[in-house]
């Protein structure tokens, strides 16, 4: 059985660099790359003509989440199992904080994470703020979270007031940590809501006619003002808006330490895809906004205003009445059927792990739209730096994990359903023609994905703990 992995003349990718080399991994690392290597005893792999990139980080995903009455449907295996097929060896979720503390709220998140196929960090949501949790925020540097989630909206479950934000953000600053921001305005959206429920309207696209644009630009706004009140950085999740982009941009010509995140979503659909007659398939929050927006938010990742990109993925089946088989078992997740006849009642979010990388090589990448570099920068290194992960996850570099990537950007795919592993029913991609896909994932030296095989396994992800005081990019 050979002890290491060889893997011969690559074009290896990095976020700043092209170059052909070979890569030896022994255990769980990379420990070295060079021309012509040689190495007894070891499995060779060859690579010529393939991308080599390292792993995929996705720091925005919801697994198992709890929302109106039902669960985001891919759990902690089946979400990073599909997050593998798509290229991501990492993901971050959003740990929802409980009454009885952070420990509490962790260890809760940390059971359900036991089944976790690939390494996986936690961000907290702040939903709740008082002198008691003002106190216990050091001790989540102890648990290896080094990020908070703010939210500007959803009033009377998740929101935090401006002032709690505030205080937080001082304290985050203090502590080295990573204020993520929701940023949406709660109060309008709920008057709209009640407005449009009382005129009767009920159909999806009211979803995205009662949370204004300019509600998320004017709170994206008001999140850089306490960045720039507080010296704490925020990072901007979820990226709709054209203003957003440009609040951001002004933002950091101040010197305002902001950053921001796109995800697939906002970039191929808008408003129109929720008048379809299958349109809560697209009901997320923040919703879908017009081609304008979505072209800008393209040249804010063309011009390195946005840093990374995420996904938000938490998915729900269209159809949630019918049970299905997934490996063996029967499942029944009730999904976005909910809200047949109250959009405010259809569970919110969209399928997307897997998707990212090869939907954002075919469409930006091989498009022209972004460079190879910038694909790896915004797909895997940006987030390992900021996120404190970095160069142990990010890198191809000797010591760190060898979480590599062998890419074919020739193949071509016709995507969908049939090639998801995303447990749900449906894809936002369906039919689309792809050029470029993984053809072989590894997790710290282990082989998981090889062209449709699946060789990984629940409890093979390590829990990451992260280390504060993270890059500002
Ligand atoms: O619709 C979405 N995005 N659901 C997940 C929660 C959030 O705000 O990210
Ligand atoms: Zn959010
Ligand atoms: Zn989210």
């Amino acid at each position: 059985m050979p002890t290491s992995i060889l893997i011969k003349s690559g074009n290896l990718v990095t976020a700043t660099e092209s170059y052909t080399a070979d890569i030896l991994i022994q255990d769980e690392k990379i420990i070295k790359i060079a021309p012509n290597l040689y190495a007894q005893d070891a499995e060779i792999i060859d690579a010529t003509g393939k991308v080599v990139m390292p792993g995929g980080i996705d720091p925005h995903v919801h697994l198992a989440l709890p929302m109106f009455d039902t669960i985001s449907s891919d759990d902690h295996y089946t979400g990073h199992k599909a997050a593998a097929f798509g290229g991501t060896t990492t993901v971050m979720d959003f740990v929802v904080q409980e009454p009885q503390g952070f420990a509490h709220s962790v260890d809760l998140w940390r059971r359900k994470a036991e089944i976790a196929a690939v390494d996986y960090g936690f961000h907290m949501n702040l939903t709740h703020f008082d002198k008691q949790v003002a106190k216990e925020l050091p001790a989540l540097l102890e648990m290896g979270i080094t990020t908070l989630k703010v939210f500007t909206a959803y009033n009377g479950r998740l929101r935090l007031a401006d002032g709690d934000i505030y205080q937080a953000m001082r304290i985050a600053k203090k502590l080295g940590m990573l204020t993520m921001l929701h940023a949406e305005n709660g109060d309008v959206i709920d008057v709209l809501v009640d407005e449009a429920l009382a005129a009767g309207h009920t159909s999806p696209e009211w979803h995205a006619r009662t949370r204004p644009a300019w509600g998320a630009v004017e709170a994206a706004m008001r999140g850089f003002s306490l960045a720039a009140e507080t010296g704490a950085p925020l990072y901007l999740v979820h990226m709709n808006v054209a203003g957003e982009v440009d609040m951001l941009q002004y933002a950091r010509q101040k010197g305002i330490p902001v950053m921001g995140e796109a995800c697939p979503q906002y970039l191929f659909f808008t408003e129109d895809d929720l008048r379809r007659p299958d349109g809560a398939k697209w009901i997320c929050s923040p919703p879908m906004r017009t081609q304008a927006d979505n072209d800008r938010l393209w040249e804010g990742l063309a011009d390195d205003i946005i840093q990374v990109m995420g996904t938000d993925h938490c998915p729900f089946f269209f159809d949630g009445t019918t049970a299905i088989r997934y490996e063996g078992e029967e499942i029944i997740i009730p999904g976005k059927e909910l809200g047949t006849d109250d959009f405010t009642k259809i569970p919110n979010g969209l399928p997307g792990v897997q998707d990212r990388m090869p939907i954002l090589w075919t469409e930006g990448v091989a498009k022209g739209r972004i460079t190879p570099n910038q694909f790896v920068a915004m797909m895997s290194t940006n987030p390992a730096k900021i996120f404190g992960l970095y160069p142990k996850k990010g890198a191809l570099l000797p010591g760190s994990d060898a979480d590599i990537v062998i890419w074919n950007s020739d193949v071509k795919v016709n995507y969908g359903i049939k090639r998801s592993h995303q447990r749900t029913d449906y894809s936002l991609y369906e039919g689309w023609a792809l050029t470029g896909y993984p053809e072989k994932v590894y997790l710290r030296g282990k082989l998981i994905v090889d062209g449709e095989e699946w060789y990984g396994a629940p409890g093979m992800g390590e829990y990451l703990h992260r280390t504060p005081n993270g890059e500002i990019l």
